[in-house]
């Protein structure tokens, strides 16, 4: 689903990433950790076209990322296909939570106001927050917010979903209910890269882990073997 090859990329004078090279099957979950400053988010960004990058490739989900500047309309083609889930979950406020889920849908995919409706209400049922659909994202706890950016993202029916540190502003007992949402879709088959510092997790979740140590990858492999 996908490869990166050789990938290299510096910030002025700093090498972040550094000949980086993984593979990811379909259907498979990659955790991705190492510690802070490693170069794990911005090899995510870079994934899914947030960065550019120096030298080497990417193919994700049948896209190809070449190095320097990214093709225009590439990005567009690409975030259909790749959906991402950030620390912070960045709902929009004015908007009730299935409204957050059913924009995309709306006015990328063209789906009509029902039809884009139906696939938010399911989503949301999928995260265990049908009861909220109305509810604005602020009047939500954290956990539940972050659910609704995860719903937010699946409404594109991804091929690939990439996470970074999904649960690392949720209080311990919010963290529980997100991660079981990941670990629900880990089973569905959802093709999944994970940024995260929870070990713990990565078994769980996780069938590789791939560590970055100051933009290197030094070890990947099974999850069982790697942590
Ligand atoms: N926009 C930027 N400009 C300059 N340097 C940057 C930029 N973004 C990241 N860096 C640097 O790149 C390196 C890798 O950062 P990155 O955010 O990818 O690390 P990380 O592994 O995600 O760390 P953390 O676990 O703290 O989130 C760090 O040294 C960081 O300071
Ligand atoms: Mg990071």
């Amino acid at each position: 689903m996908f490869t990166v090859s050789s990938l290299t990329k510096s910030w002025t004078h700093l090498r972040v990433l550094d000949d980086v090279s993984l593979t990811g099957a379909e259907g498979t979950v990659t955790a991705l950790v190492g510690p802070s400053g490693s170069g794990k988010s911005t090899l995510l960004r870079c994934l899914n076209g947030l960065e550019t990058f120096d030298a080497g490739e990417i193919t994700i989900a049948g896209h190809r990322l070449a190095a320097g500047p990214h093709a225009p309309g590439l990005l567009e083609r690409l975030r259909r296909d790749v959906g991402m889930v950030f620390q912070q979950f960045n709902l929009f406020a004015h908007l009730s939570t299935v409204d957050n889920v059913a924009l995309a849908p709306r006015v990328v995919l063209g789906l009509s106001a029902a039809e884009s409706r139906a696939r938010g209400l399911e989503l949301l049922d999928r995260v265990g927050l049908r009861a909220f659909a109305n509810a604005r994202p602020a009047t939500l706890s954290g956990g539940q917010q972050q659910r609704v950016a995860i719903a937010r993202a699946l409404a594109m029916r991804p091929r690939v979903m990439l996470f970074d540190e999904p649960t690392s502003a949720l209080d311990p007992e919010m963290t529980a209910e997100v991660m079981g949402v990941i670990v629900e879709l880990a089973r569905a088959g959802q093709t999944m890269v994970v940024v995260t510092h929870d070990h713990g997790f990565a078994r769980r979740a996780a069938s590789r882990v791939v560590e970055l140590a100051a933009g290197r990858v030094v070890r990947q492999g099974l999850a069982a073997d790697v942590l």
